[in-house]
């Protein structure tokens, strides 16, 4: 389960500090899944990074599965990012130079263990979002939706608790972008991971929130709306 209580986030500037995120407060439990949506400006990737462990909130706090990451020290708190929590950024954000499957290993390599059954795994995902024959092509060999299908791949290796995604087809056509979302939600049913997604496109928001699973929020000003 995420909690997030009454976060709030600001920047200093030159002239003065910059609200970003008011009293944000939001629950997830098992299975759910999140769409927020809002404009541009509005806090969502703030938001994430903040749920991810990525951003301290100047105030309020964060809970994953009980563990406030904010609370870990840096190289707990990283390995906590590494073990509970799988990003999916609009950038796909691979490694030039390392293949596809090797790419997909990553928090494996980060986490200190490749063992074959994870190099099952990520051949497993891969197979999974249909690049079966892709294993070793760099990402410049590959679209960007199969780039994206990837960095898919890359955030489910290790099981997270929680997928955070912000604006993950925000550079694709709307086929690939529903092939990208509907591999998504297939893979986080089977991990059973919370699925937490920025988008600013209505048709892939129904297409979370359709379901029984899902829940829409607007974010406006750094207020949540639900
Ligand atoms: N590190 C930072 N320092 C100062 N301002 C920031 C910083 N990060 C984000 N902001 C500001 O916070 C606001 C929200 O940013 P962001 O969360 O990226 O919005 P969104 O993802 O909804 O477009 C923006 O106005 C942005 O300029
Ligand atoms: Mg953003």
């Amino acid at each position: 389960m995420l909690e997030a209580r009454s976060l709030s986030k600001s920047f200093p500037t030159p002239t003065g500090r910059l609200s970003v995120l008011s009293d944000v407060s939001l629950s997830v439990t098992e299975r759910e899944r999140i769409v927020v949506m809002g404009p541009s400006g509005s806090g969502k990737s703030t938001l994430l990074a903040i749920l991810g462990g990525l951003e301290e909130p100047t105030s309020g706090n964060v809970e994953l599965d009980e563990v406030n990451p904010y609370t870990l020290n840096g190289s707990r708190r990283a390995k906590f990012r590494n073990q509970q929590i799988g990003f999916v950024f609009q950038d796909h954000c691979l490694l030039e130079s390392c293949t596809a499957l090797d790419n997909v290993l990553l928090p494996a390599l980060a986490g200190g263990r490749v063992d074959d059954s994870l190099v099952e795994r990520g051949q497993f995902l891969l197979d999974r979002v249909g690049l079966d024959r892709r294993y070793r092509h760099l990402p410049s060999e590959l679209s960007g939706g199969e780039r994206q299908r990837v960095a898919v791949a890359r955030a489910l290796l290790l099981r997270p608790t929680l997928l955070l995604a912000d604006e993950p087809t925000g550079q694709l056509d709307s086929a690939s972008a529903i092939h990208v979302i509907d591999l998504l939600t297939e893979l986080v049913d089977e991990t059973g991971s919370l699925l937490c997604i920025v988008t600013h496109d209505e048709s892939i928001a129904e297409r979370i929130d359709g379901c029984p699973q899902g829940r829409r929020l607007h974010l406006f000003d750094g207020r949540l709306i639900a």
